[in-house]
């Protein structure tokens, strides 16, 4: 199976998967944080070598105060407690995001569990808190500029170079899927997503399953890549 090496998730969902239930929105994000674990296990146990999700992006302090401290208290929680698995599992977590703005408390839960996974070599989880697209296009062109102040030679810089200038060098994102039923990207990792295939699913997070995501790996093993070139068979 050609199984992608970068698999991107933009989790939307919870909220509306909650309400068809009667439930309170918290609750979405709640059972969503589970269908995260489990996911996770699976796709980086299938070969996937990279999940980059999107927790919480730069915009979503625009919710309520209730949402936000209820997520911010679900992410330390999470990260203190159920993450073990990860770590048993061999998991390295990272983060992209900026720190300003976060809870000392969150920073901490997160410093602790990027610190504990460190050495592991079984895949990575990374996190996009506090995340935008276009804010970590400027974070990493304004540590290119000091890096130009400091005198490197930027002849010849290519796209790849600048992969090491965003918050964790990660390889492109081969597979991008949108759960809950939108089909935009919300500034979601606008750099690495240039080639990727994009998976739309009406499919709410919370009910994003092992077997949901199969689906996506099945629908990306059929999908013919060309990356501007044309395929092999037009190529005669
Ligand atoms: C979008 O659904 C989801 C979020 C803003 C939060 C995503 C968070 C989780 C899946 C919780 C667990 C995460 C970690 C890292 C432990 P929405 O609230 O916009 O749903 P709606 O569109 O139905 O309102």
């Amino acid at each position: 199976m050609n199984v992608p090496k970068h698999v991107a998730i933009i989790m939307d969902g919870n909220g509306r998967w909650a309400t068809k239930k009667g439930l309170k929105r918290s609750e979405g994000h709640l059972e969503g944080s589970k269908t995260l674990e489990k996911l996770a296990i699976h796709a980086l146990g299938m070969g996937v070598e990279v999940l980059s999700v999107y927790a919480f992006s730069t915009d979503n302090f625009k919710r309520s105060k209730d949402e936000v401290d209820y997520l911010m208290n679900l992410f330390v929680k999470m990260f203190k407690t159920k993450f073990d698995k990860f770590n048993k599992k061999g998991i390295k977590v990272m983060f992209s995001g900026r720190k300003i703005n976060l809870r000392e408390d969150v920073i901490k839960s997160m410093e602790e569990i990027e610190e504990k996974t460190k050495e592991n070599t079984s895949g990575i989880l990374n996190i996009c808190l506090n995340y935008g697209g276009q804010e970590e296009i400027i974070d990493g062109a304004i540590k290119l500029a000091k890096d130009i102040n400091n005198g490197i030679d930027i002849n010849n810089f290519t796209r790849e170079d600048f992969y090491k200038y965003l918050y964790n060098e990660l390889p492109p994102i081969d597979l991008l899927i949108r759960t809950g039923g939108e089909q935009r990207v919300s500034n979601f990792m606008l750099y690495q997503m240039s080639y990727s295939e994009f998976y739309f699913t009406n499919t709410l997070f919370p009910d994003f399953d092992k077997s949901e995501l199969n689906k996506s790996l099945f629908m990306y093993e059929n999908r013919d890549r060309r990356f501007g070139g044309i395929n092999d068979i037009e190529n005669g």
